[in-house]
């Protein structure tokens, strides 16, 4: 189970941080905008917004609507949200429990979907808040994600396996389902861990390093995961769009 105030408390920490290190979310975000097949949509609801990476990134593709919703677990993002779209209106809650009395034109969310206990049954349950025509577009992150990170730890992640993601996208017949490998290469191991820290995404599991630990972490990058006198880590984005069509 993903412990939801482990979320809250590291993703609200690093509110901050987030923007100036969350490269690879902020390329995802622009893609995933590019992939819309429309320039408007009338009610579009946002799903872990954050800082408004998202928001801001349909902002300037120029897509278009009349209300927006946004949403996301940790309450502060709502200052964030509000400055880019003054009349915006933020659901405070967790997307995986939220009750939502209307139904939308757009629902899209970047990497967010993957701290959810269950996803399918998140990606159904907004698939159900769609108008029909409406449009679903989210980015989620597979099982290659930050592998590195599970074997060096020792730890299991909560990622999804590309198979399951596919096998439970391909009922909603989507217009696209792309993956991706990208990986982003540091000086260190010590700056890997901040960059995870800085942008929320050590936000699964608690744990603590002492120095000897952390030299330990050092070495075994520097031997597996290492090139050209760089250490590295790789994401595993996913990118999907579905549009609700009743037959
Ligand atoms: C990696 S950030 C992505 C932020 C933003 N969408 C972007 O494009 O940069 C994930 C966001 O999802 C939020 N989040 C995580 N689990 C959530 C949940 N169950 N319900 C709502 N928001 C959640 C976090 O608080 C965080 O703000």
């Amino acid at each position: 189970m993903i412990d939801k105030s482990l979320i809250k408390k590291r993703f609200s920490k690093s509110l901050k941080t987030y923007e100036d290190n969350a490269v690879i979310q902020k390329e995802m975000a622009e893609k995933l905008v590019k992939l819309l097949p429309d320039k408007f949509y009338g009610d579009v609801l946002e799903a872990g917004c954050a800082t408004g990476v998202l928001t801001r990134k349909l902002t300037e593709q120029k897509i278009k609507y009349n209300n927006y919703y946004a949403n996301d677990i940790v309450e502060k993002s709502k200052n964030y949200i509000e400055k880019l779209i003054p009349s915006s209106v933020f659901i405070h809650g967790d997307i995986e429990n939220i009750t939502l009395d209307k139904k939308f034109d757009l629902i899209i969310s970047n990497a967010c979907i993957q701290w959810c206990n269950s996803p399918s049954n998140v990606i159904e349950s907004l698939h159900n808040a769609l108008k029909d025509n409406g449009i679903f577009a989210f980015t989620t992150f597979a099982d290659k994600n930050l592998y590195e990170i599970s074997e060096i730890f020792q730890i299991q992640t909560q990622y999804t396996p590309l198979e399951q993601l596919k096998q439970c996208i391909n009922k909603y017949n989507p217009l696209y389902f792309i993956e991706e490998e990208k990986r982003i290469y540091f000086n260190s191991a010590t700056q890997i861990l901040k960059h995870l820290k800085y942008t929320g995404v050590n936000s699964v599991t608690e744990y603590r390093l002492t120095k000897s630990k952390l030299q330990d972490i050092e070495q075994k990058f520097s031997v597996k995961f290492n090139k050209d006198g760089k250490v590295f880590i790789t994401y595993n984005p996913v990118y999907v769009v579905i549009k609700k069509t009743i037959y």
